[in-house]
């Protein structure tokens, strides 16, 4: 089998390596989606529930640092989403990827303004709808991701996602290295995107508390919640996670579970991992890769090193030396 490297988005967009940094609420700010869309790959700034002011403001802190085309990464459950996409088409992003939903409504008028739109898809059965309502790439995340995740590893999910579209793939979830960049590429991805090796870069604006538990994890050091009150989210453990999970099975064996009150524990937890390293309240959202990641480098290093390590593995050309 040969590798088959062509992504016409990628080339589309000019990019260097077929590498994504994927979307992440509140940590991938726009100086880190920059910085990995310099240096050659293509950065996501990270929206979550956002206003569209909050957007503008991280699209603007991009464009001081880069020329090269960024994405942002909404989530379409957010009630913001209309003023969202008025601010990403105002501002001339050129790439958007959805989440947590179905971008099909708002699909013409991203094309209209020549936007590429690529969704996160959990399964085939989601990444073939999309491909009918006319997306440009699917992303297949697996369940080794960091964040909100569905049911499916990495491994099982991309191939099969692979079979069952036409459009490219980007393969997501406990990819930090060549190695792992050469098995998507195996697979059948033509891209890879990664979330947790990038919160470490150098440019990466997360605190340090949350940098120092990414640093320190072992491979076992993750935990899922929302399991059972249903929106599953990796997590490192820590105070917050396991009384999370412990509380989802005591309401579990209630008569009338209240999965709700649950569901606030974890409210305002990310930012607050993020933005004040809160060790016991936060939470620190990151995959199961986390327990090789022991460096602090620059967004260019991470690139330049996983590209060259994933094309040696491969044995085709590193065309970017
Ligand atoms: C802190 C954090 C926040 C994330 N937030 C989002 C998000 O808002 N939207 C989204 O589509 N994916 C989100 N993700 C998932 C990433 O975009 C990416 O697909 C994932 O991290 C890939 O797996 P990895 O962590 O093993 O590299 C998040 C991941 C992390 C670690």
């Amino acid at each position: 089998m040969t590798i088959k490297l062509e992504n016409p988005i990628f080339d589309k967009l000019g990019m260097k390596y077929p590498i994504v940094e994927g979307g992440m609420t509140w940590a991938g700010t726009g100086v880190l989606a920059a910085a990995v869309s310099e240096a050659g790959g293509l950065g996501f700034i990270g929206t979550g529930y956002w206003h569209g002011e909050d957007v503008r403001r991280e699209v603007r802190r991009a464009k001081e640092l880069t020329d090269k085309p960024f994405g942002v990464n909404v989530m379409l459950m957010s009630r913001h989403i209309r003023e969202v996409f008025d601010v990403i088409l105002e501002e001339g992003v050129k790439v958007v990827a959805t989440g947590a939903g179905d971008p099909s409504p708002f699909l013409e008028e991203l094309h209209a303004a020549g936007i590429v739109v690529m969704p996160v898809v959990p399964s085939t059965s989601l990444a073939k709808m999309m491909e009918r309502k006319g997306v440009d790439a699917v992303i297949a995340e697996g369940m080794e991701s960091g964040g909100h995740i569905g049911q499916m590893t990495t491994m099982a999910l991309v191939p099969q996602v692979v079979d069952a579209v036409n459009i490219p793939v980007i393969a997501a979830g406990g990819i930090a290295d060549g190695r792992g960049a050469a098995a998507a590429l195996a697979l059948g991805a033509s891209g890879i995107q990664m979330g947790t090796r990038f919160l470490t870069a150098k440019e990466s604006e997360i605190h340090e508390n949350f940098k120092k538990k990414i640093l320190k994890a072992r491979d076992i050091d993750t935990i899922i919640t929302g399991n059972i009150s249903g929106s599953r989210a990796r997590v490192l453990k820590n105070k917050m996670a396991k009384e999370y999970v412990k509380r989802e099975v005591e309401e579990l064996q209630k008569p009338a579970p209240d999965y709700e009150t649950v569901e606030k524990l974890e409210s305002g937890t990310l930012r607050a991992a993020v933005q004040q390293g809160d060790k016991d309240g936060g939470a620190f959202m990151a995959g199961q890769i986390s327990g090789m990641i022991n460096d602090e480098k620059p967004v260019a290093e991470i690139l330049e090193d996983i590209w060259a390590q994933a094309t040696d593995i491969l044995g085709i050309p590193n065309t970017t030396k």
